[in-house]
């Protein structure tokens, strides 16, 4: 009766079955994976937002594919304050990045092609591919006191078949930008194998510091067909405000074939909704207030591990990482991940990503959310040290 691309294992792993046990129980759990920005005591100009949507014109449907025009100018003003030139001709409003995705891989692959993605990364990839009739070929993010993109591998894995780069700018859950070299060398790959660029900057924002030696953003790549990636998620942390945008540049000729193409998909959806759209332009207004906010959350949560592990050298090393929203912790033990993980939650009732999670070629790592309400960020860390103190006696 189901297609085969649904058909996932889908019963509970047994870490995700012992979390709904406790929770089920009511039992306290310092869950340092929260990352929805509407769950950790983030402040928001409330009123200010809600305000936004109390508007006249949101009784009327006037549909236009790549989104309202006033919304899609109100993104390239927004980037333009950044110093980024954007066309607005080139916005194309989608109600997520998820969906962007879902796009683009229609636009641009047929069933069986290949996308060349990042590893590690967001899981979610593996569904969107899925979904899409997409394979997929990983290439390498390799740690060498930073992370790194092994461009010769890369390269090295471009079959007949390959459509599709993805680049992660900065990546989840590594936190590395992208650096102006790595953009030349897969520029070169696109170039010589006729592929296409998705650039997925919905953390660009959150870079730690200013740093020459990374590029913030891709949207001015005029080398390939290169398709931007944001969103409101990140970007002002209204993830249920579902808003995203594609960015698109490249070969004028090529772009121009891309978006009249794209503009059919778009057209067939319509998905974003009209209220979030008239709202836009407003909401852009206290996106520096609210980035404020969490990059303080971000900054503290970062003091909180650097100082929790400062003197635990033998136990974990903290990875280097530009921005983002993510910690990760290399366990410096010989245990196995998925075991460690989950009896870290039933000794300690910490819950926190494992590596595999994300596609870790090695383990054991722990992955945490700097978004985490600093209290249960440090109290779940103490306990994270306890019990690696504990089975360090064993
Ligand atoms: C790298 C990356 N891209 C996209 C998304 C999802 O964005 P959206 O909520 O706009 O679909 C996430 C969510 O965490 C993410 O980590």
């Amino acid at each position: 009766m189901f297609s085969r691309r649904t058909n996932w294992p889908l019963e509970k792993n047994p870490l995700t079955c012992l979390l709904e046990d406790f929770k089920n129980k009511n039992c306290e759990v310092f869950d340092l994976t929260v990352s929805n920005p509407t769950k950790s005591n983030i402040h928001y100009p409330e009123e200010q937002i809600l305000q936004a949507l109390c508007n006249d014109k949101n009784i009327s449907y006037d549909p236009i594919s790549f989104g309202a025009l006033s919304a899609r100018k109100a993104v390239a003003s927004d980037y333009q304050k950044s110093g980024l030139f954007i066309d607005f001709n080139h916005v194309v409003l989608t109600s997520s990045t998820s969906e962007a995705y879902s796009f683009l891989f229609r636009l641009l692959l047929n069933p069986g092609e290949h996308i060349l993605l990042p590893r590690p990364s967001y899981p979610l990839f593996e569904f969107l591919a899925n979904l899409n009739d997409v394979e997929i070929d990983f290439y390498p993010f390799v740690y060498d006191k930073e992370w790194k993109i092994d461009c010769d591998i890369l390269e090295g894995l471009v079959k007949k078949s390959t459509k599709v780069i993805v680049l992660v700018n900065p990546n989840n859950p590594t936190g590395s930008f992208v650096r102006p070299f790595e953009l030349e060398a897969i520029n070169r790959t696109c170039k010589k194998h006729n592929l296409s660029l998705i650039c997925d900057e919905v953390f660009s924002d959150y870079g730690f510091e200013e740093k020459k030696s990374t590029l913030r953003s891709v949207s001015s790549n005029k080398e390939v067909l290169t398709f931007v990636l944001g969103g409101l998620s990140k970007a002002l942390g209204l993830p249920q405000m579902k808003l995203s945008w594609i960015l698109t540049s490249g070969p004028e000729a090529t772009v121009k074939e891309a978006l009249n193409r794209l503009e059919v998909i778009a057209d067939t959806y319509l998905s974003v909704s009209t209220p979030s759209q008239n709202a836009l332009a407003q909401w852009f207004d206290f996106k520096k207030d609210i980035q404020k906010e969490i990059k303080v959350r971000l900054e503290r949560n970062k003091d909180i591990l650097k100082n929790i592990f400062s003197d635990k050298s033998q136990l974990c090393q903290i990875l280097k990482a530009d921005g983002g929203w993510y910690g990760v912790i290399k366990v410096l033990k010989d245990v196995q991940e998925e075991s460690f993980v989950y009896n870290l939650l039933k000794e300690k009732q910490v819950f926190v990503h494992p590596g595999y999670f994300f596609d870790f070629e090695d383990e054991p790592y722990m992955i945490v959310s700097l978004l985490t309400d600093p209290k249960i960020f440090q109290e779940g860390l103490e306990r994270v040290v306890s019990y690696l103190d504990l089975i360090s006696k064993v």
